[in-house]
């Protein structure tokens, strides 16, 4: 007690930290704990550093991956994979920055459909001005498919924000509005637009909605916002569907953009195990994020869709399954991709 009360406080506290760590720490591990401090000693770097420097020397040039995957690719069930998978995503992510070469993701993290904040509304953090801006002339060219009087179905993201935005610059000119998300709801109520129940409004004219990739027959993927299922019912009560985009979302094949497919809950396994049967892709388990219709999101990574018609019937038909994020048997009618000026392809 008397030589504790001598000792200063920095020399005090390194030996308790020391006592701490021997009594947790196996004689083995306190051995090769003495023998890398040792190491890193003579090659006159402190630890922290060379901890990192060997991490680094571990995968200097590893090929190109599914950022799904992760580092360390292994066979895993689905079940499994739908729980581990996202935690290696963050992984992959956080590599990125250190030169690992796995594509970085476009969308921003999604946390519930409708919530605010599942599909970030702009300014959008994360995304460059000028994807921004891409994205601002897309919604606003989109406005000129509007007709006076009519009743307009409204889809979700961060470039429908945009049109949302320009459509309550003239709101007096249309009847209403019908929404694909709570969040759309509740940006079109704020703008003082309608928001009419589909039930009541029967067809709609107009259905102006983004997608996360386009294809040159105007084929999607949607459902970065998990509000596919909604998307879909108002695409198809729709006559015409004009899709904005901006230009990163052209692909030339569908499937770099993971599919996100909607699940009743209690099918989540199942679902995942046929889909990787069906199709090859890796599922993975949007965790945390329930859809305006209390179900949840399966995305399916590592696809190449060259028959997205076919894939869209097949996925359909799995019990469990509610909406599969692939518009290619009801594609849009108009593509609108934001520039200066922006296009427009039918
Ligand atoms: C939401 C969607 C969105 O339309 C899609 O994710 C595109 O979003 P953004 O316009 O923010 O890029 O399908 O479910």
């Amino acid at each position: 007690m008397e030589r504790r009360a001598q000792l200063p406080g920095a020399q005090l506290h390194a030996r308790d930290a020391r006592r701490r760590r021997r009594a947790v720490l196996p004689l083995q591990h306190r051995r090769a704990r003495r023998r890398r401090a040792r190491d890193h000693r003579r090659r006159g770097v402190s630890g922290r550093d060379a901890v990192r420097r060997d991490v680094g020397l571990l995968r200097p040039e590893e090929p190109p991956r599914a950022p799904a995957l992760g580092p360390r690719r292994r066979r895993v069930r689905p079940q499994a994979q739908a729980h581990d998978q996202p935690r290696r995503t963050e992984g992959a992510r956080r590599r990125a920055g250190r030169g690992f070469r796995a594509d970085p993701p476009r969308q921003p993290p999604v946390r519930a459909a409708g919530e605010r904040g599942a599909v970030e509304v702009h300014p959008v953090p994360g995304i460059e001005a000028p994807v921004s801006d891409a994205k601002r002339l897309a919604g606003e060219k989109a406005i000129e498919f509007v007709e006076d009087g009519m009743v307009v179905g409204v889809g979700t993201g961060s470039t429908v924000a945009f049109f949302i935005d320009a459509l309550g610059r003239i709101r007096d000119r249309i009847r209403g509005a019908v929404s694909s998300s709570e969040q759309s709801t509740q940006r079109l109520r704020a703008l003082g637009i309608d928001v009419l129940d589909l039930n009541a409004t029967g067809p709609l004219p107009l259905y102006v909605d983004g997608a996360d990739e386009c294809d040159p027959h105007r084929r999607l993927i949607k459902g970065g916002g998990a509000a596919l299922t909604r998307e879909k019912i108002i695409a198809e009560a729709s006559t015409r569907f004009v899709c904005i985009v901006d230009p990163a979302k052209r692909v030339d094949v569908l499937g770099r953009f993971p599919l996100p497919v909607e699940v009743i809950p209690m099918a989540r396994s199942l679902v995942g195990r046929e889909i990787v049967r069906l199709t090859g892709g890796q599922p993975v388990w949007r965790e945390g994020v329930v859809t305006d219709n209390g179900n949840w999101v399966l995305d399916v990574h590592n696809l190449s869709i060259v028959d997205p018609v076919a894939m869209e019937a097949q996925l359909n038909q799995v019990p469990g399954v509610v909406a599969v994020g692939l518009f290619a048997r009801r594609a849009a009618d108009v593509v609108i991709v934001g520039g200066e000026p922006p296009l427009v392809l039918r």
